[in-house]
């Protein structure tokens, strides 16, 4: 099951992933990718052409700048700011407040 809150806003171009929760004030950029299993928690952002793995957790307010790539299973921390075009490797974990 999918479940996005009425108050995230999600592109119509954006590719969403099965089985994934987009809570409340997130924002989905167009032409993101989201794989199945995310996270998009409250206030969190995927911006433009972002390509985001499986199983990731975009914590409360983080932000995915555009083009960012995500592997898998990797944690953005709370309040994280990926800059644009940065790739992140799989099974890792940004941690809160951080900037890469
Ligand atoms: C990165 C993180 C996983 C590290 O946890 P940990 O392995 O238990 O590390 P520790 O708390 O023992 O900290 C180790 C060192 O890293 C520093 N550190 C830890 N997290 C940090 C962060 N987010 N930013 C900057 N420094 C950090 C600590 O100050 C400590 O420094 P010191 O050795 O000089 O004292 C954790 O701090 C974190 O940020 N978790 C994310 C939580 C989150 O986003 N939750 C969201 C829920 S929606």
């Amino acid at each position: 099951m999918t479940l996005i809150h009425p108050n995230a806003t999600v592109a119509d171009s954006a590719q969403i992933g099965a089985e994934l929760v987009i809570m409340a004030g997130a924002v989905i950029n167009p032409y993101a990718q989201l794989g199945k299993g995310c996270i998009v928690n409250t206030c969190a952002s995927v911006d433009h052409d972002c390509n985001v793995g499986d199983y990731v957790h975009v914590a409360v307010g983080a932000h995915l700048c555009g083009t960012v790539e995500v592997g898998a299973y990797t944690w953005i921390g709370a309040g994280a700011t990926v800059s644009n075009n940065v790739s992140i490797c799989p099974e890792c974990m940004i941690g809160a407040g951080l900037w890469s």
